[in-house]
């Protein structure tokens, strides 16, 4: 059973599923990075740097992860739990049957870029999403010029597994996209939580 409101913990950060209680915190956190954060971004919704958006927007990500489709965490340093947002990370697209696929996404605090946050944070969302999950493939891209995203998943194990052109339409225009992926050292067949075929 997975549990509703899932929260990761590593030696220094705490990630948890925001919800709507949690729309003060994250309604700052993206308007204090709207520029760092749109050169590789899809276009936002209307009303994006709301509070209210991100109510609707945290109840949605509950019932996501509820619904088993998208687990959408909020970090925070581990000794300010209800502190500010350093960032985010998101596994969506949740494929079950032989599949056990999701495709990872995340973005940072402009502040806290180059303290090894977002290594620590992807690694431990991934081993969460293989034991818990029992997801068995974890797939993420990144725009040819992002290089800090390159090393993010470099260093968190991922293998470059291909090349796609105008892949994802980001910051006005279809953008060609670095495919890589991580898959379950373990190779164990699905579990119990690995969802319906
Ligand atoms: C991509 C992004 C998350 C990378 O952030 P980042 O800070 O470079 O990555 P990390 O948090 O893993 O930090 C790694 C850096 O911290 C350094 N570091 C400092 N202290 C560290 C520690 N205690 N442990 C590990 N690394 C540490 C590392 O040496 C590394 O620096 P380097 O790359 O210059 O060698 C960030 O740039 C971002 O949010 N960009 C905009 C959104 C985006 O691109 N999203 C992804 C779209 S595909």
């Amino acid at each position: 059973m997975i549990a509703q409101r899932p929260e990761i913990t590593t030696p220094r950060l705490y990630l948890y599923l925001f919800g709507p209680e949690h729309a003060g915190v994250m309604r700052e956190h993206v308007a204090r990075n709207e520029g760092h954060l749109a050169r590789w971004s899809s276009a936002h919704p209307e009303g994006y740097l709301t509070e209210s958006y991100w109510e609707t927007r945290g109840k949605k990500n509950v019932d996501e992860a509820t619904a088993g489709k998208a687990f959408r965490f909020a970090i925070a340093w581990i000794d300010q739990k209800r502190g500010p947002v350093l960032g985010m990370v998101a596994l969506t697209d949740v494929v079950r049957g032989p599949q056990q696929w999701a495709n990872l996404g995340y973005g940072l605090d402009e502040r806290e870029q180059g303290k090894g946050i977002m290594v620590e944070a992807v690694k431990a969302v991934c081993t969460w999403a293989f034991d818990e999950l029992r997801l068995h493939r974890i797939t993420a891209s990144y725009m040819p010029t992002n290089d800090r995203s390159a090393k993010v998943l470099r260093r968190a194990g991922f293998a470059v597994v291909g090349y796609a052109r105008d892949f994802l339409f980001i910051n006005g225009a279809w953008r060609d996209h670095v495919l890589t992926a991580l898959t379950d050292p373990t190779g164990r067949a699905p579990g119990p939580t690995s969802g319906p075929g």
